[in-house]
C-alpha cells in the first residue's frame, strides 16, 4: 500500500529556500500548492541560513539528496560564488535565485527573475512586443538587472535606465552594454518623466510604493497611452503607479505573476512536471499577502 501523500519516504523529491530571514519568502506557499495540486511526492522547506553559514549550507544539498534550492535575500549574489556552474543569464545577472543539483552532485545554478518578469509581461499584456519601442526602466538593484537581462534578450530597441544613485544605473550600463551593444542608456532621476517620450514600456523596480515606502512620484503625462505600465511591487496590488497609468488609459501589469512565473523553472527541475500559473494560484498565494 502507498503511504499517505503528507508522508515522506526516501523516494520523496526534496528542495527547499535559504533566506535570511526566510519567514518574508512567499516561496514555500507557492511551491506547496502545486505540490498538493500536482499529487507530487515532495517537499519544499524553507531554511533560515544566517550568511556565515550560507556557502556551507548550499553545498550540502547534494550529501543531503535533496534536489535543489531557491535562493533569495541576501543570499543572491554569493551563490553565484559558491556554485559549480551557472547559466549565462545568471553569470549577466550577476545572482543566482535557483539552484540544481546535477546527477554529477555539482550545484547548477541559473537567475529565473528576469524569465519570471517577461512570461508575466507577455501573459498579461498580449498586445506589447519587444519591437514596439524603448523600455524606461525605474531603478538599479537586482529586480532591475535581471529586467534588464531579460529585455535585451527579448530584442527591446532601447532601455533607458534611471536611478536614483545614478552610480548604481551605469554600472549595469557598463556590465550589460557591449562595444557592439549599446542599447542601455543611462539618465538622471531628475529627468525621469521626461525620457517616457515615446517609451513603449514603464517599470518600476524600485522600493517606491510598497506598503510602508515613500510612493514613486512620477508624471505620466509623457508617456504615450500604448505604453503599457508595469510595476513589481505587489504589496499593494494596485501601486499609486498602476492605478495613475490605468486612469489614462495604459496597459497595467502588477507584480505578482512575476513571483509566480519565476518559480517554474526550479519546480519543473526538481518535482519534474511543469507547474501552471493559475488564478486559483495566485488567489492562494495572495490570501497570505
Ligand atoms: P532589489 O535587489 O530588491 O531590486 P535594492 O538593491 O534594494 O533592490 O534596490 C532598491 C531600488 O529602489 C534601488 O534602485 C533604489 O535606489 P538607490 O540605488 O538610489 O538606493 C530604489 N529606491 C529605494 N528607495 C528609494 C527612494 N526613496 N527614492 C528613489 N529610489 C529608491
Amino acid at each position: 500500500p502507498q503511504p499517505p501523500r503528507e508522508t515522506l519516504t526516501g523516494k520523496s523529491l526534496i528542495a527547499g529556500v535559504f533566506g535570511w530571514p526566510v519567514t518574508h519568502s512567499r516561496s514555500p506557499r507557492l511551491h506547496g500548492y502545486w505540490l498538493k495540486h500536482y499529487g507530487i511526492d515532495g517537499a519544499y522547506i524553507p531554511f533560515s541560513t544566517h550568511p556565515a553559514q550560507f556557502e556551507t549550507a548550499l553545498r550540502a544539498l547534494p550529501a543531503l539528496g535533496f534536489r535543489g534550492a531557491n535562493v533569495t535575500l541576501p543570499h543572491k549574489e554569493k551563490a553565484l560564488a559558491c556554485i559549480d556552474q551557472a547559466t549565462e543569464r545568471a553569470r549577466r545577472i550577476g545572482a543566482v535565485n535557483t539552484v540544481m543539483v546535477q546527477e554529477d552532485g555539482t550545484l547548477l545554478g541559473d537567475n529565473t527573475d528576469g524569465f519570471g518578469f517577461l512570461e508575466h509581461l507577455q501573459a498579461s499584456a498580449a498586445n506589447w512586443r519587444a519591437g514596439d519601442g524603448p523600455a524606461v526602466v525605474l531603478g538599479a538593484g537586482g529586480a532591475s538587472r535581471a529586467i534588464v537581462v531579460a529585455l535585451l534578450d527579448a530584442g527591446v530597441p532601447e532601455i533607458r535606465l534611471v536611478n536614483r544613485t545614478t552610480r548604481r544605473a551605469e554600472e549595469i550600463a557598463e556590465a550589460l552594454n557591449t562595444a557592439a551593444d549599446r542599447r542601455i542608456t543611462v539618465h538622471d532621476w531628475d529627468h525621469r518623466a521626461a525620457i517616457l517620450d515615446g517609451g513603449a514600456l514603464l517599470v518600476n523596480t524600485t522600493q517606491l510604493g510598497l506598503a510602508g515606502q515613500p510612493a514613486l512620484e512620477i508624471d505620466l503625462a509623457q508617456l504615450p497611452v500604448s505604453a503599457v505600465v508595469d510595476d513589481i511591487v505587489y504589496v499593494p496590488m494596485e501601486t499609486s503607479l498602476l492605478a495613475a497609468a490605468r486612469k489614462r488609459g495604459n496597459a497595467v501589469v502588477d507584480g505578482l505573476g512575476m513571483l509566480l512565473h519565476q518559480a517554474r523553472p526550479g519546480f519543473a527541475a526538481w518535482f519534474k512536471v511543469e507547474p501552471d500559473v493559475t488564478p486559483a494560484l495566485r488567489d492562494f498565494v495572495l490570501a497570505d499577502i
